[in-house]
Order: structure tokens, then C-alpha cells, then sequence
């Protein structure tokens, strides 16, 4: 019996090369209700069967995602603790990771996988290889990073970093409006480059502690229509409000802290519902892989959803343990 409803979530990896991943093969699967212990009853899965997928591949991860050691091409501060780094991990993987959302494992050389970061791709220079990401220098992992001149350990990529990712696909999503504050200037810049020319973009810009140089240097008053504010700014705010209000953008895309994501998101709600949302993915992310429950949050009817893997829908993002709607 296949179900109705729309799922409340989608396994960002469900049908990718990287399905079935060891959630399968531990009996955990997020989207394949048969290799989660259950019967087909549950399935409500629209792509090729995973079940089938796992037994053909003799009950195997299909492809696991490999650690690399990259060259470290260039390195450049925008502000006190803001680095860019852009790396050379060959045109595959530059190309892999050309979709918003998507973000990378990394650690310094002399640490092990126990400190990775989840870094978001910033920009994907899919002709020579090269993918560009920004770290804020604040604490023992992204210090370590900090320090490294020629090479860092990658993984990757991995893909939920935004929630609400369906909406870039939706034919009738065709205006966009991009809030950013700070370091959330790296997925705007990368929303930026997948949308372009092929959408309207407006961007509100809080550089905060972040120099204002990168703004000038991923071309972005060129891609979007940019205005510089700042969200601690009650006029900055009214601004904002009239832009969501009047302009009714298709989709509002926040890449804020979690603070401003739900102060915004309300507003959005009030004033332009119809607008789908999509956001930054601010849950603790540890493994990525959806093994080790860090990022676990507990939904409307107390099941778990494991936020590095589980793309929600827009209207139905959750802010830690709260459902918004
Ligand atoms: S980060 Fe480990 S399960 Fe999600």
C-alpha cells in the first residue's frame, strides 16, 4: 500500500551515488522503510527501489565518500578571523559540489578525522578544479585550519547544508530573495552562482565581521541586486520588512544565525506566506553521515530526524525542537 502524503522529509542522499549508505546496511535506513526493519507498507519513496539497489550491490555501501588530501592553492583574510581558502580537488569533485548546499569535511593535516569541520563550499571554479570555502577562525577546529598554508584533509561532499533546497528547483520559483549575515556570506555567494542568469536575485547583505572586500570579489553586485545592511539596525529591519512585504519573492533564503532565522522567518510568515523558505542548516553537525545522532532532533510526533541527512520542506523547517508551522 503506498501512501498518500507527502513524506515529512527526504534522505538528501536517497537514489544519489552514495546510496545505500551504512544506514542501510545497519538496518536504519531514513527512506527505505524495509531496510529499517519495517515491511514495503511504509515506502513512500517516488525513486528506484533502494531495497533493490542494496541486495544488487550484495548488501554493500554502495560508494562511501573517500578522505583526500588537497593542495591548498590560495589563502587570503577577509578580517580579524574570516580566511578563504580555495582548493584543488580536481574537476569531479568541484563539479559535485556546484549545488547550494553543499559542504565538505575538513581538517588540518596533523589532526585525525576526530576533528573534522563542516565547512560549506563557497564557490565551485568547476573549469579548473577548484572549490572555494570560508572558515571563521573561532574555536580549536577552525583555529587548526586557520594555520595551514599548503594542504588540508577533505571529505566530501556532503549536501544538506540549506534546508528547503526543492524550492531552487520549482519552475515557479523565479525571484529570490538571499538575507546574509557574516560567514552566512559563503552559501549566499554559492546560491549566488547556481541562480544566476537563470533567476532574479536580491540580496541583503550584514557583512558583520566579515570584510567587505569578498563581496567586491565574488562579483556579487553583479549576480544579485545587493544592498548593504545591518540587521542590528532597526531601520536596516524596516527596510527588510518592506523588501519581503512588497516585493513578494518567490523564495526567501536565510543564511543567518539562528537568532535572526527565526525573527526573519516569522516575519516572512506574516507578511509574505505564500514565499517558500529555505535556509541555512544550523544543527550540530558531527559525522554527516547520519550515524553518530548529534544533529538529532525530535519532530511534531516524537520520531527522530537526523538533520544532516533530512531535507525538509521549506514550510516545514524545524528550529531545533520547534516546528515552526
Ligand atoms: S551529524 Fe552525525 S548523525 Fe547527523
Amino acid at each position: 500500500m503506498i501512501q498518500n502524503h507527502p513524506p515529512l522529509f527526504q534522505c538528501i542522499d536517497a537514489g544519489t551515488e552514495n546510496c545505500p549508505c551504512s544506514l542501510a546496511v545497519s538496518g536504519n535506513c531514513l527512506t527505505c522503510s524495509r531496510l529499517a526493519g519495517k515491511d514495503c507498507g511504509d515506502c513512500d519513496w517516488p525513486g528506484v527501489c533502494i531495497y533493490n539497489e542494496f541486495m544488487q550491490n550484495g548488501q554493500k555501501i554502495k560508494s562511501s565518500r573517500e578522505e583526500m588530501l588537497v593542495p591548498i592553492v590560495e589563502k587570503k583574510s577577509y578580517g580579524d578571523d574570516t580566511i578563504r581558502f580555495i582548493l584543488d580537488v580536481g574537476k569531479g569533485l568541484a563539479a559535485k559540489c556546484f549545488m547550494p548546499g553543499s559542504y565538505l569535511m575538513i581538517r588540518s593535516r596533523e589532526l585525525s578525522e576526530y576533528y573534522n569541520a563542516p565547512i560549506s563550499v563557497m564557490f565551485a571554479d568547476l573549469e579548473k578544479g577548484h572549490v572555494h570555502v570560508l572558515i571563521k577562525a573561532i574555536s580549536f577546529k577552525t583555529k587548526q585550519l586557520a594555520e595551514e598554508t599548503e594542504h588540508l584533509y577533505i571529505k566530501g561532499p556532503y549536501k544538506n547544508g540549506l534546508l528547503g533546497l526543492a524550492s531552487l528547483k520549482a519552475p515557479q520559483s523565479q525571484s529570490f530573495l538571499i538575507v546574509a549575515k557574516g560567514i552566512g556570506l559563503s552559501p549566499a555567494i554559492k546560491m549566488a552562482q547556481y541562480l544566476k542568469s537563470r533567476r532574479q536575485i536580491r540580496l541583503l547583505a550584514d557583512p558583520a565581521q566579515v570584510d567587505r572586500q569578498l563581496l567586491a570579489d565574488y562579483s556579487l553586485n553583479q549576480e544579485a541586486e545587493t544592498t548593504l545592511v545591518d540587521l542590528m539596525e532597526s531601520q536596516d529591519l524596516e527596510l527588510l520588512r518592506q523588501e519581503i512585504s512588497t516585493s513578494r519573492h518567490s523564495a526567501v533564503c536565510l543564511f543567518t544565525s539562528d537568532y535572526f532565522l527565526s525573527a526573519i522567518g516569522e516575519m516572512v510568515k506574516e507578511l509574505c506566506p505564500a514565499a517558500d523558505i529555505v535556509t541555512a542548516n544550523n544543527f550540530n553537525i558531527c559525522c554527516g553521515e547520519g550515524v553518530c545522532g548529534a544533529c538529532s532532533v525530535a519532530g511534531e510526533k516524537g520520531e527522530t530526524i537526523k538533520m544532516c541527512k533530512c531535507q525538509l520542506a521549506g514550510k516545514d523547517l524545524l528550529r531545533r525542537k520547534v516546528v515552526w508551522e
